[in-house]
């Protein structure tokens, strides 16, 4: 494996167990054909051109696979990664001298990209479309600004709010993924293959239910297998049946659907405190106690696949599915004895 160098490392505690689940070469990247398939393109033309790849974003939802595409593609590539994220490079000097260090053909994955500030941003315009930096010497009148060459590198970025990039750096990116939320089958392969490297038992059906209710999502169904993997330990002969995932998750509190408490408390409010909405976002995070961010990022997108939520220019609102789920009834509801209107 290739060494990776760390500009700054922000390992959260559990992590170390997840680098050994990543997937190093696009052929072991499970699921998301579409993006796999425009990647395996574009590195080989730029292997076959001998030049470095054009910069690349990738965005999606958090544990999804960013990281880890960022990481295949520099192996792939045949280059080193080096790692840093938005929030940590604080002023121009800093990504000034991240760039000045890079090698010819080197990739700079930069995590969490719509957090740079604008200041460190305009450094970024002219490096990656001329491989150049502007410099500042001295201050006031005296001041000079040099212009640095650097050697060519491909830029990878990772944001779970694309939307929240300024339009002239997401100009830039030549390359832009979208990253989905997986099908069970492809969330179930993922399982089988962790639960052999980490020796785990698990047979289909097993997999497939911690598949259902892993939402969409590689970094949850891993954390997932973990988690019933410790139950069938202590309850059980440490394999995991069908029977042993579903009464496992079942004291997990996950439900069918891969919703956890948070995520019912979301909806709860919405239709109990907020009669169904419309509700704005900080109104909403308030009453459940979590940080704006976290409710857009991490619960909001998979409550709105589900259909389980809907935004309105006013706010979010809970859709009849959700009331049903909760085991309420929508006011009003549009749901009509059979046969009424036909
Ligand atoms: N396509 C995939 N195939 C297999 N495992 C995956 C895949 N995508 C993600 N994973 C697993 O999920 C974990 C989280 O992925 P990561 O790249 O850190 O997500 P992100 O950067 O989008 O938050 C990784 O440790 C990896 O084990
Ligand atoms: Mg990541």
């Amino acid at each position: 494996m290739r060494e990776e160098r760390l500009i700054s490392s922000q390992l959260v505690a559990g992590d170390e167990a997840e680098v050994s689940l990543r997937p190093q070469r696009l052929e072991d990247y499970i699921g998301q054909k579409r993006v796999k398939e425009n990647l395996s393109i574009f590195i080989s033309a730029a292997r076959e051109r001998g030049n470095s790849m054009d910069h690349v974003l990738l965005s999606g939802p958090p544990g999804l696979g960013k990281t880890t595409l960022a990481t295949i593609i520099a192996n792939e590539m045949g280059k080193t990664i080096r790692k840093t994220s938005g929030p940590a490079i604080e002023r121009p000097g800093d990504l000034a001298a991240i760039l000045s260090n890079l090698e010819a053909g080197e990739v700079l994955f930069i995590d969490e990209i719509h957090r740079l500030n604008r200041s460190v941003e305009e450094i970024m315009y002219p490096a990656m479309e001329d491989f150049t930096i502007d410099i500042v010497i001295g201050k006031g009148p005296a001041a000079r600004t040099l212009c640095l060459d650097l050697p060519p590198f491909t830029l990878i970025g990772a944001t779970t709010r694309p939307g929240l990039l300024s339009s002239p750096l997401r100009d830039r990116f030549g390359i832009n993924e979208r990253l989905d939320f997986y099908e069970e089958e492809d969330l179930s392969q993922i399982i089988i293959r962790s639960a052999s490297i980490l020796g785990i038992k698990v047979d289909r059906s097993g997999a497939q239910e911690i598949a259902r209710r892993s939402r969409g999502t590689p970094r949850v169904a891993n954390r997932l297998l973990r988690r019933v993997s410790d139950f069938a330990l202590v309850k059980g002969d440490g394999s995991i049946s069908y029977e042993m995932a579903g009464l496992a998750l079942g004291k997990l509190e996950i439900d069918q659907y891969g919703l956890d408490n948070v995520d019912r408390m979301i909806l709860q409010a919405i239709i109990v405190k907020f009669g169904g909405g419309p509700v704005g976002l900080e109104t909403l995070a308030a009453a459940v106690s979590e940080e704006n961010d976290t409710i857009t990022d991490v619960y909001e997108p998979y409550l709105l696949k589900l259909g389980f939520i809907q935004k309105t220019p006013r706010g979010r609102i809970a859709t009849e599915h959700a009331y049903r789920h909760l085991g309420y009834t929508m006011p009003g509801s549009s749901f009509k004895a059979p046969g009424l209107f036909d």
